[in-house]
């Protein structure tokens, strides 16, 4: 797959395949309807919900975006055709009104009068929802019935709702005052009463789904994430039961999704190594190797998205009995653009305090070191992993090798690595972003290294330039947290709760964690990327930034993207963040055989 010197693109014909390359349809699997499975996608340019019936193979748009992310859209029933979601009113403010629509025709409608606020979290039970809901001053739990909505409970922590049946609503997060556990909150729709539930005080419980008066969920409670079962009724927590062993053999470190099948049954899909495997009863269900996101069962079959870095996400529905699969929304790659994407391979590298953190490497196959771009996660809770990645493959198809550090703090790696940022955002996590790059350049990887992140990313790139000002050649943050104190000054009550957890309430750490106390310092050039409506990296501060990197003589660009917020809902948005981060590059920093100068 490796392009000859020869072939390499200059800036122009980068463009042109970027654009192809942000036009790839991404589909993220939802669950299934009484005729039809339900999936996210960006088909035709902006995200929104698209339902497909498997046996006609004909997918439909059943909603008008944007529909930003599979957290704002509940998961459907078998028993009905309408799905009920979230949908920004305000240009990616985040400012939603709750939406149905018919999976089997292009119907959408309100379904319910309200004011806009910020909806992530949705359960529904029918005709009914309940939704956690977020103003200026208040996050709480709310449900919608007959157009109308009523608040249910006002949620003083971190939480959100993950399922609903009429009888219950149940939610989680972080529901004590320790931000190193996570609790599930129930409540009982008929008396009203709040109930926080936990095995163990202390232990990560993840978010729980209802199959009657029980919970499924993950829990760390006795140890290793598992999958457990918590009947309400009689007080009892157990291990999910399965018929087969292929999970427990697997030893999943975590799961990405589970729930109840029809018959009572649990599915899950596991994670391990950047990778995933799907499971019914606990039996595999056989998938190519890569990433699975989401899961449907439908009439027998089991449908999961598959990909790998690669490898755009393409549903699959798989016959459990024989194990043989179709691909039944195929995605497949312009010849032009696969060969220019690689593979990655997962390493472990060891960090400044001896801590082994793995990182994605993303090379050309050539061999010898090259340009090399560290490009930083935003989550804080989040991983990069063998899946479609439109930001990595945009930097590998712009000719350079990249090493994605999943710093201490990331996913997919235990809760108690997850946990090791939890009161010291840009502490160790810094160390270990500076240390991948530093391990990318001794392991001849990396001639010499820039630093890319988006949201958390992007906070970490300009801590990154401002605390190790000589190790990157440039630096492109996008979205980034430039003070901390001013963004939890203009947040909303989620974000506000974000940076209390995530600060482990120590808010006096809040000036010295931030980017702007070293702006002084930053020698190399940056490219600052800040979207307008941006409700949780908000733009002022990063105007703030830039106002003191110009008194201090740095060398920068700054990209103010008007009508656009925090998440990237369209090809459009994607666009206004991979092409000036690749112009950028390009000019600074140009991959070795580029026709550019160098800079
Ligand atoms: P993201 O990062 O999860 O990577 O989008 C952040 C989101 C919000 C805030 C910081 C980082 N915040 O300050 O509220």
């Amino acid at each position: 797959m490796t392009a000859p010197d020869s072939e390499r693109m200059d800036t122009s014909d980068t463009v042109r395949a970027l654009e192809t390359l942000a036009a790839v349809p991404v589909r993220y699997l939802i669950g299934s309807t009484k005729n039809r499975i339900v999936y996210l996608s960006n088909d035709g340019g902006t995200y929104t919900l698209w339902s497909l019936d498997v046996a006609a193979r004909s997918p439909i748009k059943i909603t008008d975006g944007p529909v930003a992310s599979v957290e704002e859209v509940a998961i459907p029933r078998s028993v009905t055709d309408t799905v009920f979601y979230a949908k920004d009113t305000a240009k990616g403010k985040e400012l939603h009104l709750l939406y149905r629509a018919d999976s089997a025709k292009r119907e959408e409608s309100l379904a319910a009068e309200m004011q806009p606020m910020r909806i992530g979290g949705i359960g529904m039970s029918g005709e009914t929802v309940a939704f956690t809901g977020a103003t200026k001053d208040e996050l709480a739990v709310f449900v919608a019935e007959s157009g109308r909505i009523e608040k249910k409970a006002k949620l003083d922590s971190l939480a959100f709702v993950t399922d609903f049946n009429g009888d219950y609503i149940v939610g989680a997060g972080i529901l004590t005052k320790d931000p190193r556990s996570q609790e599930h909150f129930i409540i009982n729709v008929d008396s009203g009463e709040f109930t926080v539930f936990t095995p163990r005080a202390g232990s990560v419980n993840k978010p729980p789904f209802l199959n009657g008066s029980k919970l499924l969920f993950e829990s760390d409670y006795t140890g290793k994430n598992k999958l457990h079962v918590h009947d309400m009724e009689t007080g009892e927590t157990s291990l999910a039961p399965f018929d087969h062993q292929d999970l427990l053999s697997y030893d999943a470190v975590e799961s990405q999704y589970y729930g109840w099948t029809s018959e009572g049954k649990v599915w899950s899909i596991g994670k391990k190594d950047g990778e995933s495997k799907a499971f019914v009863d606990g039996k595999e269900i056989p998938t190519p190797r890569g990433f699975l996101w989401g899961l449907a069962l439908h009439d027998g079959k089991v449908y999961v998205t598959h990909t790998s870095l690669a490898q755009p996400t393409r549903i699959l529905e798989v016959e459990p009995k024989s194990g043989r699969f179709k691909v039944v929304l195929d995605n497949p790659l312009p010849e032009h653009i696969s060969r220019r994407l690689h593979d990655c391979r997962m390493v472990r590298f060891k960090s400044f305090d001896g801590r082994e953190v793995p990182a994605l490497v993303v090379e050309d196959g050539s061999g010898s070191p090259r340009r090399t771009i560290t490009l930083v996660h935003g989550g804080p809770w989040g991983e990069y992993l063998n899946s479609w990645a439109i930001l990595m493959n945009s930097l590998v198809l712009a000719g350079y090798n990249v090493v994605a550090p999943n710093y201490r703090g990331s996913t997919g790696y235990g809760e108690e690595f997850r946990k090791l940022d939890i009161g010291d955002p840009g502490g160790g996590d810094f160390q270990d972003i500076a240390a991948s790059a530093k391990w990318a350049l001794t392991n001849r990887i990396a001639s010499e290294v820039a630093i890319v992140g988006y949201s958390y990313g992007g906070y970490s790139t300009l801590l990154a330039l401002g605390r190790e000002p000589e190790l990157w050649a440039c630096g492109v943050a996008g979205a980034p947290v430039a003070d901390w104190k001013v963004s939890y000054e203009l947040a909303d009550a989620v974000f506000k709760q974000f940076g209390e957890v995530l600060f482990n309430h120590k808010m006096e750490l809040l000036g010295e964690r931030s980017p702007i106390t070293y702006v002084k310092n930053v020698r190399r050039p940056v490219c600052i990327l800040t979207s307008v409506n941006d409700t949780r990296t908000p733009m002022l501060p990063v105007l703030e930034y830039a106002r003191e990197l110009l008194e201090h003589g740095g060398v920068f660009e700054l990209h103010a993207i008007p009508d656009m917020g925090h998440l990237l809902t369209s090809t459009q948005d994607v666009m206004d963040i991979v092409l000036p981060t690749v112009t950028f590059l390009h000019r600074r920093f140009p991959p070795a055989g580029s026709s550019k100068s160098a800079r």
